[in-house]
């Protein structure tokens, strides 16, 4: 009887297991969905100046015109592959693998595909990088940890606002800090140990740009930032708005020449507690 209950429990183990990972495919073809979803429009319009600049080369035959039209052509054909490639490295690359990367690159090419909207919904984007080294991330799991922030913090100003997003180095813990601000709505006090949760949503579904309301969110921004080692915490004032703040991990600098110089020590080393969470203001 007792190891029947046993086995019993350690099936449902399993079968949770298995539903999670399931629950992770979902949640990455729907971020994939809405990524896909927002280039197309994006696209779009890359094409349209494409165009229109092409045809002004064609009207005007001097010079100076063909070649201002012929930059404007050449920047938005640029524009056109960061955001192909964007969104095929993200249907493509299912690996989990973790490499140091750019996130100055990182974050604006997420930024770069948001542009649209943001502008359609008036959220006027602040950026501000300091120097920072590299740091050890999977690139498709940190984008869509970011594509969530940013859509988050535009659904919290449904009548535009400011969005500040800042890359720190912090030296002392051998971390790079991203922090996603908004000037939005802010979550209260009593709801915001709840916002980690799986399906705890305030959104009535899909938005008009078909965005939003499953819940699953920031619980998949929570497991791909613990699985980084880093960390993610948010701050938050009801009617100023809300910071979240991810502390990634540095990549670790090649092994030195001199075998004087000490190794860097491991990161991972710190556990990982619960995401932090603080109403500021209090
Ligand atoms: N920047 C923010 N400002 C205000 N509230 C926020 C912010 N980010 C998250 N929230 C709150 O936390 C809740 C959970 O966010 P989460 O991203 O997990 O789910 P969601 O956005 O509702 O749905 P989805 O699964 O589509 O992301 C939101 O419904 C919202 O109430
Ligand atoms: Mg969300």
């Amino acid at each position: 009887m007792t190891s029947n209950r046993v086995e019993g429990s350690l099936d449902l183990q399993q079968q949770v297991e298995i539903l999670k990972q399931q629950l992770g495919q979902a949640q990455r073809l729907t971020a994939l969905g809405e990524l896909v979803s927002t280039t197309t429009h994006e696209f779009n319009n890359v094409l349209m100046t494409i165009l229109n600049y092409a045809k002004m080369g064609m009207r005007h035959k001097d010079a100076p015109t063909r070649d201002k039209c012929f930059e404007k052509i050449l920047a938005s054909a640029n524009r056109a592959a960061t955001i192909t490639n964007t969104v095929l490295g993200m249907a493509r690359n299912r690996t989990a693998a973790q490499e140091p990367t750019d996130l100055v690159k990182l974050v604006d090419d997420t930024l770069l595909l948001l542009e649209r909207e943001m502008n359609k919904y008036r959220v006027v984007v602040e950026r501000s990088y300091q120097p920072i080294p590299s740091a050890n991330v999977n690139g498709n799991q940190i984008q869509q940890v970011l594509l969530n922030l940013l859509i988050n913090a535009r659904q919290a100003m449904p009548n535009g606002g400011r969005l500040w997003v800042r890359l720190l180095h912090d030296a002392e813990n051998n971390m790079v800090d991203l922090v996603i601000r908004d000037s939005g709505c802010g979550i209260p006090a009593d709801k915001l140990p709840r916002i980690f949760e799986s399906f705890y949503t305030t959104k009535k579904g899909p938005d008009a740009s078909g965005k939003g309301g499953t819940g699953l969110g920031l619980s998949m921004c929570r497991d791909i930032i613990e699985a980084h080692h880093g960390r993610i915490r948010v701050d938050s004032t009801v009617g100023k708005g809300t910071a979240f703040t991810l502390k990634l991990p540095v990549a670790a600098k090649p092994a030195p020449k001199s075998p004087t110089v000490a190794p860097f020590a491991p990161v991972a080393a710190t556990p990982f507690g619960q995401p932090v969470v603080s109403p500021t203001g209090r």
